[in-house]
């Protein structure tokens, strides 16, 4: 993808971003790409010198192409003070973390200083779009909060604009957006900022409180639906049947649709965990009852317990034992580790007191002790089991002999859905994965049945 590839923006303006992490820099090299001048604020200032040397600090495919386009054609440029680059903007785009806090509420410091910010920075009348997920209610708060830092006689209007950008394929979901959410009650706020996109993509127009709870109910239900899987998968695995086949039919009917019941073990990254909290802790300040959401979270932490949990009943104790873990990353084509199920595995074994080795392709975890090795083959020197707990499609490449060749037992365990049943039973490798249970004919599963059955004829 590039500009002459690209649709273009209804209008080209001077945008300001706030934030070059995984959303602001890809929506800034995006709304270059759609046609605008933009100035992305970076305030950590290793990242600054880095971006401003051409460097890409985040792994995301198509950034680095699209920023060389920009940069080279003049349509993005990166500063430390919003004071260079709000003054002539129409919008100031926020785009700053609003991580969880331990209760659950989200952190909402960095959005309320950045909108101060680029609003004391403003020297006419200025949109501030909020792209970061907040709240219901929170774009009425930061506008409060612009309205007191800005100028006197400036006018600042803030509008709901929130980001559905999945990590590894974030430049894909920019251009092809299902939705773009704009919440805005004040018209030309609203029509300034749709014109930022291409007058042939798919708006949405609503107010604000609507906006920012689609975009917090929807990642609550993608994480429903990953954590129903992984409730069924569970219960096949008592059933004595194939998660995988049992989902494939589930996810056959349209209704319901075959994406995001994988079953694993469980959601992670930066997103789904902390937007199932902050809607639980909305509704909690609502008054407002969320079991559901609840539910969810909790079966997330069961599917994240069960893998050790397994582990032993197969394997015996870990703590001890050396088991190799390959991936890291909270799922492939990203070095993203926030939240993810891999390396709370990893936490996990280190807590039961066993002798962890790991390997990822590009994800690493400073804070797990320098337990990483070259590649998967040192990962799993000597080890009594190889856990795969990222799904990088590398691994379902590895020369199984090899792997079976260094380490000392023979138990794979495979929690994504990776690994090739054939190949692994052709090196002597025993195969265990999520969600199968080993079908008998004296599986406990016939027994209620039956029971029911008889109290039928019995009555
Ligand atoms: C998510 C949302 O999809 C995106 O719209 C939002 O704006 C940001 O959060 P992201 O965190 O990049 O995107 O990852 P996503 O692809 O949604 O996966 C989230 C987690 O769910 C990963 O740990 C993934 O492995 C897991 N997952 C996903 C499953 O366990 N099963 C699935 O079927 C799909």
């Amino acid at each position: 993808m590039n500009r002459h590839s690209c649709p273009q923006a209804a209008h080209p303006r001077r945008v300001t971003v706030i934030g070059a992490g995984y959303v602001g820099l890809t929506a800034s090299v995006c709304f270059a790409a759609l046609g605008h001048r933009v100035t992305c604020v970076e305030h950590n200032p290793h990242q600054l010198r880095r971006l401003l040397a051409g460097e890409v600090p985040i792994h995301e495919p198509g950034v680095a192409e699209l920023l060389a386009d920009g940069v080279g054609g003049g349509r993005v440029g990166f500063t430390g003070d919003a004071g260079e680059a709000v003054p002539g903007s129409a919008v100031a785009v926020l785009c700053v973390g609003t991580p969880a806090r331990p209760d659950g509420h989200p952190d909402l410091r960095q959005i309320a200083s950045a909108a101060a910010e680029v609003a004391a920075a403003a020297t006419g009348d200025l949109v501030i779009v909020v792209k970061s997920t907040v709240p219901p209610g929170s774009c009425e708060a930061i506008e409060v909060i612009a309205a007191e830092s800005a100028p006197a006689g400036v006018r600042v209007t803030v509008v709901s604009n929130p980001e559905f950008l999945r990590e590894s394929q974030a430049v894909d979901d920019f251009f092809n957006p299902d939705r773009v959410v704009i919440g805005s009650e004040d018209g030309p706020a609203g029509d300034l900022v749709a014109s930022l996109y291409p007058a042939t993509w798919p708006l949405l127009r609503c107010d604000r409180r609507s906006s920012e709870l689609i975009k917090y109910a929807s990642n609550t239900f993608l994480a429903l639906k990953i954590s129903f899987a992984n409730e069924i998968s569970g219960l096949c695995e008592q059933a004595g049947v194939g998660a995988g086949s049992v989902l494939a039919g589930v996810g056959a009917d349209r209704r319901i649709g075959s994406s995001f019941l994988a079953h694993g073990p469980g959601f992670g990254g930066s997103c789904l965990g902390k937007d199932l909290t902050g809607l639980i802790a909305t509704a909690d300040a609502l008054g407002s009852p969320a079991p559901v959401a609840r539910a969810a979270a909790e079966v997330n932490r069961w599917a994240r317990g069960r893998v050790i949990d397994r582990l032993e009943a197969i394997a015996g104790p870990v703590t001890g034992q050396r088991i190799a873990l390959l991936g890291l990353a909270f799922k492939p084509g990203t070095d993203d580790v926030r939240d993810s199920p891999a390396v709370s595995i990893a936490e996990g074994l280190l807590a039961r007191g066993a002798h962890v080795s790991a390997f990822d392709p590009i994800a690493s975890e400073p804070k797990l002790g320098g337990i990483e090795c070259r590649d998967a083959y040192a990962a799993a020197r000597g080890a009594a089991a190889v856990i795969f707990a990222t799904g990088w499609p590398e691994f379902g490449l590895l020369d199984l002999a090899r792997l079976s060749g260094a380490m000392s037992g023979h138990l794979l365990f495979d929690l994504v859905g990776v690994v090739d049943a054939p190949a692994a039973a052709a090196v002597g490798l025993e195969l265990e994965t999520l969600g199968r249970g080993t079908p008998t004919s004296f599986h406990p599963v016939v027994v209620p049945p039956l029971e029911w059955c008889l109290d039928v004829a019995i009555a």
